[in-house]
């Protein structure tokens, strides 16, 4: 385990780049690449056209992207507000640096937009995730796709964060340490995230139909369809589901 300094004594800029140093440890891109492409083929990615215009937000060093260039898409684009995380992508896609609680593409221009490990990141809950949950609505055409994936609170992430509080574990392995360092760096957004699922999906149910909801192993994995009125044109279920 490295030398670690204590949260309280970093600026706002020096605790981002701690962050971004212990998530450069947590997987190697490659592990990260596998990761993206099991979720994507587990959400149903495969049936989406090639051709879709896709925005992955809060896309980091863009390893999702690349998931999904391995997958055949083509109309690929990803948004951070990070351009040193951003900077770390090489692929052919574009990518901005952007705020995703004011996407800077027009209404209706998208066909699917991805979230992957970012919304528990917002400051401001419920305020900063309706306002991602909005612009997400206002891009995506009108049979358009949501796809999102967040920590969630469950038995396993539990155990998790219970092993990760144990100094001998962290010290042992290195992946533990990283993710423990990275929960500790961003902890009141996380802990404020896990503590509100129902607030979280009544964000998404606003405005999204539900396709895909599965819960389990640590995270939500979410697939929702645009709504227009009280319908969605794709055919998901409209109506809210509590957790
Ligand atoms: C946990 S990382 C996830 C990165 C990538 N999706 C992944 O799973 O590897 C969270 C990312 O959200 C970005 N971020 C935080 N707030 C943001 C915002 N308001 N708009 C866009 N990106 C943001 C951070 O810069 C960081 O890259």
């Amino acid at each position: 385990m490295s030398e670690l300094r204590p949260v309280s004594e970093l600026t706002e800029d020096e605790r981002w780049m701690e962050w971004e140093k212990a998530y450069c440890r947590f997987e190697t891109p490659e592990e990260e690449v596998r990761k993206f492409l099991k979720r994507l083929q587990h959400l149903g990615a495969q049936a989406w056209p090639l051709e879709s215009r896709i925005v992955e937000i809060f896309c980091g060093r863009g390893n999702g992207m690349v998931a999904l260039e391995r997958m055949g898409f083509t109309g690929v684009e990803g948004l951070d507000l990070s351009a040193r995380l951003l900077d770390q992508y090489s692929g052919p896609f574009p990518c901005r640096t952007g705020d995703a609680r004011s996407l800077p593409y027009p209404d209706a221009s998208r066909d699917i937009v991805i979230v992957q490990g970012g919304l528990h990141h917002l400051e401001v809950l419920p305020d900063d995730m309706d306002r991602v949950v909005d612009e997400v609505w206002r891009v995506l055409h009108t049979d358009g796709r949501f796809v999102v994936v967040e920590p969630w609170r469950t038995p396993f992430l539990n155990l998790v964060h219970g092993i990760g509080g144990i100094g001998l574990a962290r010290w042992a392995w290195d992946k533990l340490d990283a993710l423990e360092r990275m929960t500790e760096l961003e902890r009141v957004t996380y802990d404020q995230w896990l503590r509100q699922p129902d607030l979280i999906l009544e964000s998404l149910n606003r405005r999204f139909g539900v396709e895909k909801r599965i819960i389990g192993w640590g995270k939500l994995k979410w697939v929702g369809c645009k709504k227009v009125g009280s319908t969605t044109l794709s055919g998901c279920d409209t109506t809210s589901r509590r957790p």
